[in-house]
């Protein structure tokens, strides 16, 4: 990590570390549950769900070492990530495959949105996590774009149906944060305008 750091900055570090780790857990929430009905109705869509599964798990754990250096802590309200994942999850893939590629992209936009402006904070403040955010980024943006893929006509289903899901992607953000996320985004912006 690198030195000499504000404690302004030291904790929206803090901060980044414990909204990724609670949006990986929910991605984890959100992939199982849409594993579980597709293994009935869709077997097709089970791989790649899989493997994204997989390396949301993979980034979860990344998160949870980055933790402890970082004076972070798992956010309180993991409950809500687990049960609004699980639950966005689940009837969105009880909508059909539009519904399980719509929210995947719903989803991986606003992740890519954020590690975008992570990125740009961390660069020459935390050089290890800011590695591991652009490890991260490149399967991120394979996710969206395999989701993309399978939505090659976007009705206005598929588009109300990922401004519905980024509006409670942004919801629960600001939940695990109680408000820190409205915070940290402007302290990024802030860093990007600089
Ligand atoms: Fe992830
Ligand atoms: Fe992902």
């Amino acid at each position: 990590m690198a030195a000499l750091l504000s404690p302004r900055n030291a904790l929206t570090i803090a901060r980044i570390v414990r909204v990724n780790h609670a949006g990986e857990f929910g991605a984890i929430r959100i992939y199982s549950a849409q594993i579980a009905v597709a293994r009935r109705l869709y077997p097709d869509c089970v791989p790649m769900l899989c493997e994204m599964l997989g390396d949301e798990i993979e980034h979860c754990s990344l998160f949870r070492s980055a933790m402890p250096a970082r004076k972070s802590r798992p956010c309180r309200v993991m409950r809500f990530w687990s049960l609004g994942g699980w639950l966005l999850g689940f009837l969105t893939a009880l909508m059909g495959r539009r519904g399980i590629w719509a929210c995947t992209a719903a989803v991986e936009a606003a992740v890519h949105r954020h590690l975008d402006d992570q990125l740009h904070f961390l660069s020459g403040k935390d050089d290890a996590l800011h590695a591991v955010i652009l490890s991260i980024r490149e399967e991120e943006l394979a996710h969206l774009h395999h989701a993309e893929a399978q939505l090659a006509n976007e009705d206005m289903l598929v588009k109300a149906l990922r401004a519905v899901i980024s509006l409670c992607t942004n919801v629960l953000i600001w939940l695990s944060t109680w408000g820190d996320s409205v915070r940290m985004a402007a302290t990024l912006r802030h860093a990007k305008t600089t």
